[in-house]
């Protein structure tokens, strides 16, 4: 499948990479490429430049946002939470029409310090948000609720018996997120919550995610549902 993707951080890399061992067509989105393979140094996060990464990834495309998104026909939205919406109008409406988008972004806000707060809770979220701007994109909230080694290989945290969550307005690209989840990924437990409304719950999981990973001193786990 022809696969574009959306950010160029660890996220977006470990998607890419994971898709595209897999013989999917993937092209990895940024804002200005020149600019992207220019980076010599680790950013701020210790995170390696792109560059160091693409030269042992070189089957993954790197294209502007524009182009990641009409290369795809299924879109991964994997930018950071307050600049998701400007990443997605640099993509352009027209490539996103009628496509399905997993959205991974987490609507952190980190101005104020750490641990970070979430700049849109409680009656609204990042995913409507986006949905509201984009109405012909079909977003599907998913991912967002572990690490982004867990995403793609859930096996690494207990064997993969724990959950994951998605929401979206559009019945079909919610079923159709669900077998992505389960063929790409190896996800067993995919738990669907409906429609969009239940991306503020699943965005607002991150404060006891942060908690948690602070608690646990690893990244290395995942929500298990037990009724
Ligand atoms: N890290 C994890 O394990 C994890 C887990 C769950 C969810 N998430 C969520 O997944 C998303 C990606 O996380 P990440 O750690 O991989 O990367 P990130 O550093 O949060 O985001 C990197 C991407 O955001 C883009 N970006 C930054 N500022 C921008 C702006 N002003 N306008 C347009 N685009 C901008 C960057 O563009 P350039 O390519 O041009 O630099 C890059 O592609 C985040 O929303 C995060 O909360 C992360």
């Amino acid at each position: 499948m022809n696969i574009g993707v959306l950010g160029t951080g660890i996220v977006g890399r470990t998607i890419s990479a994971h898709l595209a061992g897999g013989g999917h067509s993937v092209v990895i989105g940024t804002r200005d490429v020149a600019h992207t393979l220019a980076q010599s140094a680790p950013d701020a996060m210790g995170t390696p430049p792109f560059s160091a990464w693409h030269g042992s990834h070189a089957q993954v495309r790197l294209g502007t946002f524009a182009e990641a998104a009409a290369h795809g026909d299924v879109l991964i939205n994997a930018t950071v939470g307050h600049a998701s919406l400007n990443a997605l109008a640099a993509a352009g409406g027209d490539a996103l029409a009628g496509k399905v988008l997993l959205d991974i972004a987490n609507p952190l806000d980190f101005s104020h310090g750490m641990p970070p707060s979430l700049f849109v809770c409680n009656t609204d979220s990042l995913a409507e948000q986006i949905q509201r701007a984009f109405p012909a994109l079909k977003v599907v909230k998913t991912l967002n609720i572990v690490t982004a080694s867990v995403m793609v290989n859930p096996s690494l945290v207990a064997g993969g018996d724990h959950h994951m969550l998605l929401c979206g307005n559009d019945a079909g690209a919610r079923e159709a997120v669900a077998g992505y989840l389960r063929d790409w990924f190896g996800w067993q437990h995919v738990l669907d919550l409906g429609d969009l409304s239940a991306a503020r719950g699943m965005e607002m999981m991150l404060p006891v995610w942060l908690r948690l990973w602070g608690a646990l001193q690893t990244p290395m786990f995942g929500y298990k549902i037990a009724r």
